[in-house]
This record gives C-alpha cells, sequence and structure tokens, in this order.
C-alpha cells in the first residue's frame, strides 16, 4: 500500500492550488490530483464550517480511501485543502470511509466507518470516533461499534449522529442478510455502557434496493426526514434515471415505536446526472447540504480522469421543508461571488428568442412569463456543442440533454414540474459543472458538462410561440479562494 505522508501530500496540495486546468471549476470544492467523492463530518465549530470528503490523493480510482479537509467561515474563502485522516491501521486499512462531524468541547470530532478486508476478501465494518488535532490530522480514538449485527451484512455504513430530547442517536447505512439482500437503515441510541441497536426503523416503501447508503435524519419543526442513497432501483419514466438515486421521506421519526409514521413517497434530491451521497449539517436554523457530484460505478465517463483528478462537491444548499418537500436553494453567502461590474440585463417583450454572453464562470437568473409559449429550450452553447433544457408546458416535463456534446457522459433527464405561468431559474454554470435550480428551488439538477475546446459558453431562449416576458440577469462569479483563514 502507497504510504500515507500528510506532509508530502499537503505541500503537493498547496503548490497545486490555484487550479490550472481549464476543465477545473472556480467555484466547486474539488482537488487538483485524486478523486473524491461523499461529503463527510459537515460541522460549525468555533465560527467556521468544517467540510471533509472522501478522498484518494493516489489515482482516479476508488481506493486508498482518505478524508480531505477545509474550513471556511463564509463558503468563499477556504483553507487550503489538506489530508486529515487516512487507512493507516488493521481496522481502516481499506478504506476510511463516510461519517459524520460534530462539535465537541475538545474541538471537531467525527465518527466514521472502518473498513477492513481479510485475505479471503471478507469485510469487517467498525464505527470509530475521532477528534480533529491543531496539526490537522484526525486522531483516531474510541470505537462504537466494533462490526455489523447479527441479521445485517458487513456492508454497515456511513454513520450519522443526531440528538433528540438530550440523547444521542445514530442512523447508519446497512444491509439486512436475506435471500435477497435488502437495502435499510439501522438506529442505535447511547447508553451509559455504549451504543444499543434500537431497530430498523419501520417504512412504507418494503422492498426498497439492495442498499442504503450515506443516511441523514434531519429535523424541520416537527416534521423528521429521512435522507439516504438506495442502491438497485430500477429506472422510471421520470425519476430514479441515475444508477444510484438520492433522496427522503418525511414523516414523523417514533424512536420508541421505531418507524417512520405517516410519511410521504420517496422524492429525490436532485434531478442532475451527477449527484450523489449528501450530508446536511444543521446551524443555526438552516440546512446546509453539500452533495458530491458524482455517480458510483460511472467513473470512466469522465474526461478529468486523464488528467489525473476527478468530480466535485456541490455548492452549499440551504433545505427548507415545504408541504413535505424539500426546497434547495444556493446559499445566500454565494452572493459574495457576484461580481457586480459585469452584470448584464436581461428584458424582453413577446419575444421567441433571446441571447446573452456568458462568463467563464456565471450566475444566470431568469424569470419567463410563458404568454403563448408553449415549448422552451434554453441552450448552453459552447460552439457547435450544445446542452439543452427543454421545457413543456403541455406535459409538464423539464428534460435536460447532454446529447450535443461531445466528451463525457451524455445523455437525458427528465422530471415533472409545474409551471402556472413563469417559469424560474436560476443556473451556476461553472468551467463543468452546472447546478441549475427550479421554480425558486422546488427542484434542482447538478451535472458535469466537458466542453472540448476553451470557449465561453452562450446562452439561447427560444420558444416555439412569443414569450410575454423575459427578465433577468446574468452575474460573472468570482471564484473559491484557498489559503486563507
Ligand atoms: C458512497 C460510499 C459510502 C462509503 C464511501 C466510500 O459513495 O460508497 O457508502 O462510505 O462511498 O468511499
Amino acid at each position: 500500500m502507497e504510504k500515507f505522508d500528510k506532509k508530502a501530500i499537503d505541500a503537493k496540495l498547496a503548490e497545486n492550488l490555484p487550479f490550472r486546468h481549464r476543465w477545473h471549476n472556480r467555484f466547486h470544492l474539488e482537488m487538483p490530483f485524486g478523486l473524491i467523492n461523499d461529503p463527510n463530518g459537515l460541522c460549525f465549530y468555533d465560527g467556521e464550517y468544517h467540510i471533509f470528503y472522501q478522498w484518494n490523493p493516489y489515482g482516479c480510482e476508488h481506493k486508498n480511501k482518505c478524508w480531505a479537509h477545509v474550513h471556511t467561515r463564509d463558503f468563499v474563502h477556504y483553507s487550503t485543502p489538506e489530508l486529515a485522516l487516512w487507512p493507516d491501521d488493521v481496522h481502516d486499512k481499506d478504506g476510511c470511509y463516510s461519517g459524520c462531524g460534530f462539535a465537541a468541547p475538545e474541538g471537531v470530532r467525527v465518527f466514521y466507518t472502518c473498513n477492513a478486508k481479510d485475505a479471503q476478501g471478507v469485510r469487517t465494518s467498525s464505527q470509530r470516533f475521532g477528534t480533529l488535532q491543531a496539526d490537522g490530522h484526525v486522531k483516531k480514538e474510541e470505537f462504537a461499534l466494533p462490526t455489523n449485527p447479527a441479521g445485517y451484512t458487513a456492508h454497515f455504513r456511513d454513520p450519522f449522529l443526531f440528538t433528540r430530547h438530550g440523547r444521542r442517536y445514530f442512523v447508519i447505512g446497512a444491509q439486512a442478510d436475506e435471500d435477497a439482500p435488502r437495502g435499510t437503515v439501522l438506529i442505535y441510541g447511547e447508553t451509559d455502557e455504549g451504543w444499543e441497536l434500537l431497530g430498523e426503523p419501520e417504512t412504507r416503501l418494503g422492498n426498497f434496493g439492495y442498499m442504503w447508503e450515506c443516511p441523514n435524519l434531519l429535523q424541520f419543526g416537527s416534521y423528521d426526514v429521512l435522507a439516504f442513497c438506495p442502491q438497485g432501483l430500477p429506472a422510471r419514466e421520470f425519476d430514479r434515471q441515475n444508477r444510484y438515486q438520492s433522496g427522503y421521506i418525511t414523516g414523523h421519526l417514533s424512536l420508541d415505536g421505531m418507524a417512520m409514521l405517516q410519511h410521504n413517497k420517496f422524492c429525490e434530491l436532485d434531478r442532475g446526472f451527477d449527484f450523489y451521497a449528501p450530508q446536511v449539517m444543521e446551524h443555526e436554523g438552516r440546512h446546509i447540504l453539500l452533495g458530491w457530484m458524482g455517480m458510483p460505478d460511472e467513473d470512466a465517463q469522465y474526461p478529468t480522469r486523464e488528467q489525473g483528478w476527478q468530480y466535485s462537491l456541490t455548492m452549499p444548499r440551504e433545505l427548507t421543508l415545504r408541504q413535505g418537500h424539500i426546497y434547495s436553494r444556493p446559499a445566500r453567502e454565494l452572493q459574495a461571488l457576484r461580481i457586480q461590474e459585469t452584470t448584464r440585463q436581461l428584458a424582453a417583450r413577446q419575444t421567441k428568442r433571446l441571447e446573452a454572453d456568458l462568463f467563464p464562470g456565471s450566475e444566470v437568473l431568469l424569470n419567463i412569463c410563458l404568454g403563448k409559449a408553449q415549448q422552451v429550450d434554453l441552450t448552453l452553447r459552447f460552439g457547435l456543442e450544445t446542452t439543452v433544457l427543454h421545457y413543456d408546458r403541455h406535459t409538464q416535463v423539464m428534460r435536460i440533454s447532454r446529447e450535443g456534446m461531445k466528451l463525457g457522459a451524455r445523455g437525458v433527464r427528465q422530471f415533472h414540474l409545474y409551471v402556472d405561468e413563469v417559469l424560474s431559474l436560476q443556473l451556476f454554470i461553472d468551467r463543468t459543472a452546472v447546478e441549475a435550480f427550479f421554480q425558486h428551488g422546488e427542484e434542482v439538477a447538478s451535472f458535469f458538462i466537458f466542453p472540448e475546446k476553451d470557449i465561453v459558453p452562450g446562452l439561447e431562449l427560444t420558444a416555439d410561440q412569443p414569450m410575454e416576458e423575459v427578465s433577468g440577469q446574468v452575474w460573472q462569479l468570482d471564484v473559491f479562494r484557498y489559503g486563507m483563514h
């Protein structure tokens, strides 16, 4: 196994920032080398947000799973990324897998899955705490659980701590060991003797995939939200179109009855191609989500592999719950990225066409009062290459097509979007990462596009019939700054 030399790796990171390759994003967290995945350990401590994430510093394969770490006060200025946690003992030699973080009197603490395989490939998953030290490494400490419980396989990972009535619990991704393995989550409660298995919260989902990863248990007022990533659900016409899903159910968690009561249907958190394993932190009444922009088992499709790095995290999003549905908005701190001098206003009436030049990194706000228009296309154009957001008012379907791109994965994603008169869009178009928010956050879609040529994109809005009124703005966005405290 490669050696995880924190000093050498940190030095290499510092040398390779700011990013040089034109496919590197300007306002999405990513790494100059290696493969990143799930956000981990999100928490707020002493005036700063701490963001960890899965990272293989040695290549673009899913191995050598470490935790990288940055901290920020404002989601714009970040510390230089560092290696924080890496496999170095028998318990986690095959990966420091995902987990959560929390503020404690002794500082930032983390709680993660240690993954180990024996010579026969038999897996052991144990759950361990650690504490972030002044030198930036996480000191590994006590175990909460040495292994998986009876009746469940060793696919037992990604613990997420939560508190109810002053008692600590965690929810963890699990797989019931049945004839056909069944995905689920388990809940543990803290006692004076350690962590006690309380059970599987009962849901009305039935058999819902073979594994659930990365659960989060959140509270919005009097509602509980169980978010998780089920694997093994077949694609449907208007949802579940990615290889693996990421979504939630809303209801009331009964810890005594061990059930999610009166929950609604499973809704996806994002409708794009590249979104998985999100984590949410609650701070001062806000629910802040970061997701992994990527998808397990689709790695070959990303052309940045040839440059030795892969994937990003989403921008931070603020979640709100309204009538059982989670709305996602970009965190308001990101408004500080807007460069005011170059703002472009968009305004037109009774038009079938509107064009705007973008910047190498842009935010676009658009309000389209549809009028007679039934079919609307919003095209991101990079020379001859295009990515198109198509809205069909008749079927109320939004369709995102990367079919017009040359490099990287293509394909289509489509979902229902109910628009009465005004279609509202807020787009963040980074060098390769795009996040599109629809109807003020009712839906959001994250995806990558890899323009072949180094071309600043143009935006074209077209419709089959005149749109009554189009108004909006285009901002050039500044870059995330690293190395500041
Ligand atoms: C989700 C996941 C987690 C696991 C981690 C390993 O993407 O598979 O379940 O802890 O990635 O990197």
